[in-house]
């Protein structure tokens, strides 16, 4: 490439792949495209799913007529929607010892998950300087580009077993056990993981929790798929829970999304969570404050309307209601769609085997297809899906289920 005439120094970076593809997959014409490329709920038409509970909440907030919405919040954020947000990923409401609970976390409104990762990540790079971070292999992509732009040096651990496609819990524990180094910051998806859609079951949880105890790392959960995978919030906030009570003298952080459970992708709702390993709310408030600091000189507050939405729908008992409702809505339909892929595969006896697609959980399916053949399922199909081979299976619906199952029968038996 000739050299551009300019006063910086850059270079082309890789586009992102995910994005890249959703604009690919957005001015294809072909009529039978299929978009599982970006984590979005879909319907069965295919369309966007604005939440019926966020649409009553957006309505009510109407009604509201609050002076002050368009205001500035606190540095913070929204205290009242943190409040709101803590409960929900740490659970203890009501429960004995609510308050000291209450006193070990720390929470700032974010930039969405992305921004909660960002944010964590940059502020354990400056006040924890960690050697090292782990990242499971593989990971969601853009938690290297977060931790390279916070100058933290990044390893990865095992984590998918590609001829099983199953949960490397063995190779995880042993690379950590190994390598991992005292301060080191270990990644862990809350659940649903992204790419693979595989979770460790409650005695690895344990077991990794163990691990990260006695060797001194830092466990940085990133909690993007709360009650959207499973269709229970407590479920899908277990391993939280479980390292939060039974680890107390462990800290860890916890960066929290609403963009998949509230469907409020653009709306870039989120919150980061520091837990400290005792209740103290003089150190509560301290991280806070350092937090504050880092959020004033890069985006001064996390914005006001999504979390408006939340909060509105998580202080109604009615409206919360509703939400599980929709939660069920959106899991129950993708679990639907795994089985529906599944089953075509299986009729149409595509050479390999098919039951990781209904044993992973979430949103994705790491269906184990290669680049080559994803390739092929763009090109000849229009099918558009990452190459690693990650699928998100809610773009799936009825209509083209048997189409994309076929096309990818056709791109394994005709490869060569
Ligand atoms: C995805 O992995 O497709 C989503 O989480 C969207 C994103 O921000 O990458």
């Amino acid at each position: 490439m000739s050299k551009i005439d300019t006063r910086l120094n850059v270079s082309p970076v890789p586009p992102d792949e995910i994005f890249a593809l959703n604009g690919a997959y957005a001015v294809d014409p072909h009529p039978q495209k299929v978009s599982l490329g970006v984590g979005v709920y879909r319907t069965d038409d295919g369309k966007p799913w604005p939440l019926p509970v966020v649409l009553k909440a957006e309505k009510e907030l109407v009604v509201d007529d609050d002076l002050f919405r368009h205001e500035y919040t606190a540095i913070e954020g929204d205290v009242p929607f943190l409040g709101i947000a803590r409960d929900l990923m740490f659970g203890f409401e009501g429960k004995q010892g609510e308050e000291e609970a209450k006193a070990r976390i720390g929470s700032v409104q974010t930039v969405a998950g992305t921004g909660a990762n960002h944010l964590g990540a940059l502020f354990l790079a400056h006040h924890m300087k960690p050697p090292t971070v782990w990242l499971s292999n593989p990971s969601w992509a853009n938690h290297q580009t977060i931790w390279e732009l916070a100058g933290v040096p990044r390893k990865t651990y095992p984590y998918y077993h590609a001829a099983t496609r199953s949960f490397d819990f063995e190779g995880m524990m042993s690379s950590l056990e190994s390598e991992a180094q005292e301060g080191d910051v270990v990644l862990l998806h809350a659940c649903a993981h992204n790419p693979t859609g595989l979770d460790p079951n409650k005695e690895q949880w344990v077991a990794i929790a163990d691990l990260c105890e006695r060797k001194k790392l830092f466990p940085f959960f990133d909690s993007a798929y709360q009650g959207f995978a499973s269709g229970s919030v407590e479920e899908d906030a277990w391993a939280v829970r479980y390292f939060f009570n039974n680890k107390p003298d462990m800290e860890m952080c916890v960066a929290q999304s609403f963009s998949k459970n509230f469907g409020l992708y653009g709306q870039r709702v989120g919150a980061f969570h520091y837990c400290t390993n005792r209740a103290s709310t003089t150190l509560r408030d301290v991280v806070v404050n350092n937090l504050c600091h880092l959020i004033r000189g890069e985006f001064s507050m996390g914005p006001r309307v999504g979390c408006s939405i939340v909060k509105k729908v998580l202080t109604s008992e009615e409206l919360t209601a509703d939400w599980h409702q929709d939660l069920q809505v959106m899991s129950s339909r993708i679990k639907t769609m795994r089985k529906a892929l599944y089953n075509e595969l299986v009729r149409l006896q595509t050479p390999g085997t098919w039951e990781h697609i209904i044993q992973q959980n979430g949103m994705f399916s790491y269906t184990g297809l290669t680049p080559k053949q994803v390739y092929a399922l763009k090109d000849k199909y229009h099918i558009y899906l990452l190459k690693s081979g990650r699928a998100s299976i809610s773009g799936l619906s009825q209509k083209n289920v048997a189409y994309v199952a076929q096309a990818i029968d056709d791109v394994i038996r005709n490869e060569n």
